[in-house]
């Protein structure tokens, strides 16, 4: 049977409604709130939940002018984790739009939607991996060995990779959010301007701290004059990137997989794109890497993850409801 999935992504700040098809996309949109969540220095859950409410609807007519209802044989929406308001709008939206279809419906975990992020287009997904998944709320390292299989190997012990980048942005006034912004300006920077703590360097333990290093940050910044902006950049994202690969490599082998797989919205940054690519090369290992536009949140990765499912037979209750919490391992 042809898997048509309608996806819906409300996790956090994206309004996101893709349709996938056996051939591929037939549609995706994306409303951001970005804008609205600048004044404040990050997300703002009540007015999230609020945005999503208005936007869900003009999104919705907008994607089944591309792609009929009719097509659809399945519907899809993001359970968790995330914020709980916020999901609960696209997953009740995608709940109704499936009892009126009276199509299947599938709930899908918002971090295994990145995690496959790296195989979208390849229908034999996902090969024995090692996957990254490195966002704004998480950051784990995660042994793949099939669709609904997973193992954790490693994990941050408090900030996120994606919220350190935010975070430290935030101190040095920098807009949200601050990845993308500190990735620009370290580019005209020198990484090894500043030495930055690596915490957790040894590579037989794979869990991740980024808290000590924005705390260095903060004890640093006082004390520079001048033109430090740019060099301050590429020596913290040469931190956060240094541990990333390092360990992303040595879980790879201690599992004695030849894959790794990167993802989630700091999988955008040129620098960790750069260095991965270089360890790959330098180790003999396969690296996929989550297309730029797959990678910070939409709703094409979880229709994916949810085609995946569907193809294998996969169902949710109806009875479930969205989990702010929701593990993937
Ligand atoms: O995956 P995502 O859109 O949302 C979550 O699921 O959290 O990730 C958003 C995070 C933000 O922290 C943002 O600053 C970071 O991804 N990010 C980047 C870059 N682009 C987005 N971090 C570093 N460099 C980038 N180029
Ligand atoms: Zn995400």
């Amino acid at each position: 049977m042809s898997a048509v999935v309608l996806a819906i992504e409300t996790s956090c700040d994206e309004t996101a409604i893709a349709v996938l098809g056996d051939d591929g996309l037939l549609a995706s949109e994306i409303a951001s709130q970005t804008a609205l969540h600048q004044k404040y220095g990050g997300v703002v859950p009540e007015v999230a939940s609020r945005n999503h409410l208005i936007k869900i609807q003009p999104l919705l007519t907008r994607v089944l002018e591309r792609c009929p209802l009719e097509q659809v044989n399945c519907v899809s929406a993001t359970r968790g984790p995330g914020l709980l308001t916020s999901l609960l709008v696209g997953y009740s939206a995608a709940k109704g739009l499936a009892i009126g279809l009276d199509k299947p419906f599938i709930g899908i975990n918002h971090l295994e939607g990145h995690l496959l992020s790296p195989f979208f287009g390849e229908s034999a997904c996902p090969r024995p991996s090692v996957g990254l998944i490195v966002s704004g709320g998480h950051t784990l390292l995660v042994r793949c060995l099939g669709v609904g299989a997973y193992r954790l190997l490693g994990r941050t012990l408090d900030d996120a990779a994606g919220e350190a980048f935010d975070k430290v942005a935030k101190l040095l006034g920098l807009p949200y959010p601050g990845g993308p912004v500190i990735d620009r300006l370290a580019k005209q920077g020198d990484p090894a301007r500043y030495e930055l703590p690596r915490s957790m360097p040894g590579n037989a333990n794979l869990d991740f701290s980024f808290s000590g290093l924005k705390t260095a940050v903060r004890y640093l910044l006082p004390k520079l004059t001048g033109d430090f902006l740019a060099d301050l950049c590429a020596s913290f994202q040469e931190a956060v990137v240094d541990v990333l690969v390092r360990k992303t490599v040595a879980a790879t082998k201690q599992v004695g997989v030849d894959l790794i797989t990167v993802s989630g919205g700091v999988s955008c940054n040129s620098r960790l794109r750069k260095k991965m690519i270089e360890a790959a090369q330098r180790t003999g290992l396969a690296l996929k890497l989550a297309n730029p536009v797959l990678s910070t949140d939409n709703a094409a990765m979880i229709a994916y993850a949810a085609q995946q499912r569907f193809n294998r037979g996969y169902r949710s209750d109806l009875a479930e409801d969205a989990d702010p919490n929701l593990r993937l391992v």
